[in-house]
């Protein structure tokens, strides 16, 4: 079991409090925030600090932009303004905050400032040494609350936390750690993994690890293309990737009967929301088709699996749950997931946008505000975000 200092027993009145936390949300085009799940689960850690009457400061990636340039369209403007209206108070917006300066000079207990997008600093993604004791500077207690970016280790996720006078977890981190690692640790079985998703090759450990620790892998999407390919089926057009189905064959040989495939699926001819979807068994695909949902009867057969799981762990969508004519195997999959006795943990942001569009959220058991970080939890990698707050020790 994890044991580093948690964030409830450092005293934090009157610190200077650095909170790293993971507001990387989805936008529209336009740069409005499409879910605001991670900022609002981000809310409790920032509101304990500042409640204690710290001086806050809460600092983000946002998307993947070039450091050492600003860039508005990856401007953390956006989440200012979405984390002042959820916390009824101002949050100014500090450009260029590194070495501090008037902004932190003037920081009183009891307020906050957001940090703008830290990989615009030069050095964050690569952990630069001169970089993360810089920052380490500007505070007395580090915090680290952002458990979706916790495979990550980058200047604010894991440098800061070995030179920073404390460093602490904050309590979504914390309640992430705990609640994954105990519904993982001894699952009830069966024990069900459903991965779906565009590609293989992102997913490809994970599919490896959890095939050896599960009672049934199901593959969903891109994913589930590969499969079928390997499994010497048909997919027409559909998006595979051709060169892992040698790793997609291995995995169905090694556990034989545990990774089903779909036997129906919804084709169409485009990718488009107004393509006209046609049901098809897996055997009628032609070389004009691309498959973009799961059928009626491999929707049945998860229902019934999951129905009799004792623990689902659930990441990725099924079919393009995004055009309604392809949403009903991730639709079938989310209500079954809901309805069943089962504890069910799911993670990653088309699986939250989907458990949303659905309206199960409150029948999920765990939702994870993870994506990587999740699947990596899931394969038992050890995240170096954690374990720097192991090496920083317990109380
Ligand atoms: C995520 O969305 O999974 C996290 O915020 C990490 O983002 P990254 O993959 O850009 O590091």
């Amino acid at each position: 079991m994890t044991s580093f200092k948690r964030m409830a027993e450092c005293g934090l009145a009157g610190k200077r409090v650095f909170i790293r936390a993971d507001l990387n949300v989805p936008q529209d085009d336009a740069g409005a925030i499409t879910d605001d799940t991670r900022i609002r689960a981000s809310i409790p850690c920032i509101r304990a600090a500042l409640d204690q009457g710290a001086a806050v400061m809460v600092t983000s990636h946002l998307g993947r932009p070039s450091e050492g340039r600003f860039s508005a369209a990856d401007s953390l403007a956006p989440i200012a303004k979405r984390l002042s209206e959820l916390l009824g108070r101002e949050v100014p917006l500090i450009r260029d905050w590194v070495d501090g300066g008037d902004w932190h000079a003037s920081l009183k207990p009891g307020k906050i400032v957001l940090l703008e997008n830290c990989r615009f600093n030069v050095g964050e993604k690569k952990n630069d040494e001169t970089l993360a004791r810089k920052m380490a500077r500007l505070c007395d207690v580090y915090v680290n609350d952002a458990f979706a970016t916790a495979h990550r280790a980058e200047a604010t996720t894991q440098g800061i936390a070995r030179f920073a006078p404390i460093a602490c977890a904050g309590p979504l981190l914390a309640a992430e750690l705990d609640a994954l690692g105990r519904a993982l640790a001894s699952p009830k079985r069966p024990l069900v993994a459903i991965v779906g998703g565009a590609k293989v090759s992102t997913k490809l450990t994970v599919l490896k690890a959890l095939a050896a620790k599960v009672d049934a892998l199901v593959v969903g999407g891109g994913i589930a293309n590969t499969f079928i390919l390997a499994a010497g089926g048909q997919i027409g057009k559909s998006l595979a990737e051709a060169d892992l189905v040698g790793e997609a064959k291995s995995i169905l040989a090694a556990f034989p009967g545990k990774v089903p495939v779909p036997v129906d699926v919804v084709v169409a001819r485009e990718f488009a929301a107004t393509a006209t979807p046609s049901m098809k068994s897996l055997d009628a695909v032609d070389a004009g088709d691309m498959i973009l949902d799961i059928g009626p009867r491999s929707a049945e057969a998860l229902r019934s699996l999951v129905a009799g799981a004792g623990t689902v762990v659930w990441n990725g969508p099924v079919g393009v749950f995004e055009f309604d004519a392809f949403a009903g195997g991730t639709k079938a999959l989310a209500h079954a997931i809901a309805g069943s006795k089962a504890f069910s943990i799911a993670g990653g942001g088309d699986t939250i946008a989907a458990i949303n569009k659905f309206g199960v959220a409150d029948r999920i058991g765990y939702i994870s505000t993870a994506g990587g970080a999740f699947l990596e939890f899931l394969e038992g990698k050890t995240l170096p975000a954690v374990a720097v707050l192991e090496q920083r020790g317990s109380p």
